[in-house]
């Protein structure tokens, strides 16, 4: 991997942090992916709705069975979705790059320990990937692109290595129109993206011109902010209420004992309540992005 930015420095061990502790970590992201849930009729419960989420992404991206495609996951984690992908693909074959060691030594093991064949995963930067011009016949990021410093650089580089005609599938969280124009969203925004170091989120007009501007046509943009609302109430409400309250008890033990420990529901507990109180207000959207490279 090339040199890093402070921020992408940071992002790093963000993720590196939580997946060292996350080894402990709720076996529902290990099996589904660190990812908003996608709720609809039949889905009852958070679980079911993580993994709904890849079901939903094997959907947009068209793999259809016999073809023997190379599909790329862009910010893949601990490569869940891709992990999923491939077992109901076994002719694609799947590659995963992130930037955090730790994940992707977790994705190495699933890996091997589900004994699949057809994936492989890098620790690198999807700003730069090292691949060579028209590699992949897909590429999906979800809920990575957020993380990029520059966005532009990112849908560049996505366009570099798909193949002419190649689709990629974005899924993350937007600002439907502009920017929020009031001083107290602005500051609730930046305590929030701050807490899960992410440098910034742009709105859909934007997304759609960097990918305009990088050659890509055909995109259709669907607006998934209601499959999603209820997980800022599972996940928002409950997991931060719960993360809130485990996390001062081992505080406050760690304190007697005269030891400081990071735990997932320290790092993860504050944003998912923030995320909540932004969600109810409705100016950040979550929307599914797909294009086709010309
Ligand atoms: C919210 S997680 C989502 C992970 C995965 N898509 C999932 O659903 O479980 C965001 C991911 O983006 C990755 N990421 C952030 N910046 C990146 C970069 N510059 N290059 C590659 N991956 C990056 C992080 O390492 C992290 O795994």
């Amino acid at each position: 991997m090339g040199p890093m930015t402070a921020s992408e420095e940071k992002i790093q061990r963000y993720y590196d942090n939580l997946w060292s502790v996350g080894k402990k970590f709720n076996q529902k992201f290990i099996d589904g992916g660190f990812h908003f849930g996608y709720y609809e009729k039949g889905v009852i419960n958070y679980r079911q709705a993580i993994q709904n989420m890849n079901k939903y992404i094997s959907g947009l991206l068209e793999l259809g069975t016999g073809h023997a495609l190379d599909i790329l996951e862009a910010g893949c984690g601990i490569g869940a979705t891709s992990r999923y992908l491939a077992k109901q693909y076994p002719e694609c074959h799947f590659t995963g790059i992130s930037l955090g060691t730790e994940e992707i030594e977790l994705a190495k093991k699933l890996q091997k320990d589900q004994n699949l064949k057809n994936m492989q995963f890098i620790s690198g930067n999807y700003n730069n990937t090292g691949f060579k011009n028209n590699s992949f016949d897909r590429s999906f990021a979800l809920e990575s692109i957020v993380y990029a410093v520059n966005k532009k650089d990112v849908i560049n580089e996505i366009s570099r290595i798909l193949k002419p005609s190649g689709k990629v599938v974005i899924i993350d969280g937007f600002f439907p129109k502009n920017q929020p124009s009031s001083s107290f969203l602005k500051s609730a925004y930046s305590i929030m993206l701050s807490k899960r170091s992410i440098p910034s989120v742009i709105s859909v007009q934007e997304i759609q011109s960097y990918l305009t501007s990088a050659g890509f046509t055909d995109i259709i943009i669907h607006d998934l902010s209601k499959n999603i609302s209820k997980h800022y109430f599972f996940g928002g409400f409950f997991v931060s209420l719960r993360g809130l309250v485990s996390a001062e008890v081992k505080r406050l033990k760690n304190k007697v004992k005269g030891k400081i420990n990071e735990d997932t529901d320290k790092i993860i507990g504050g944003a998912g309540f923030m995320e909540m109180l932004l969600g109810i207000t409705k100016n950040l959207g979550y929307y599914a992005i797909v294009a086709t490279k010309r």
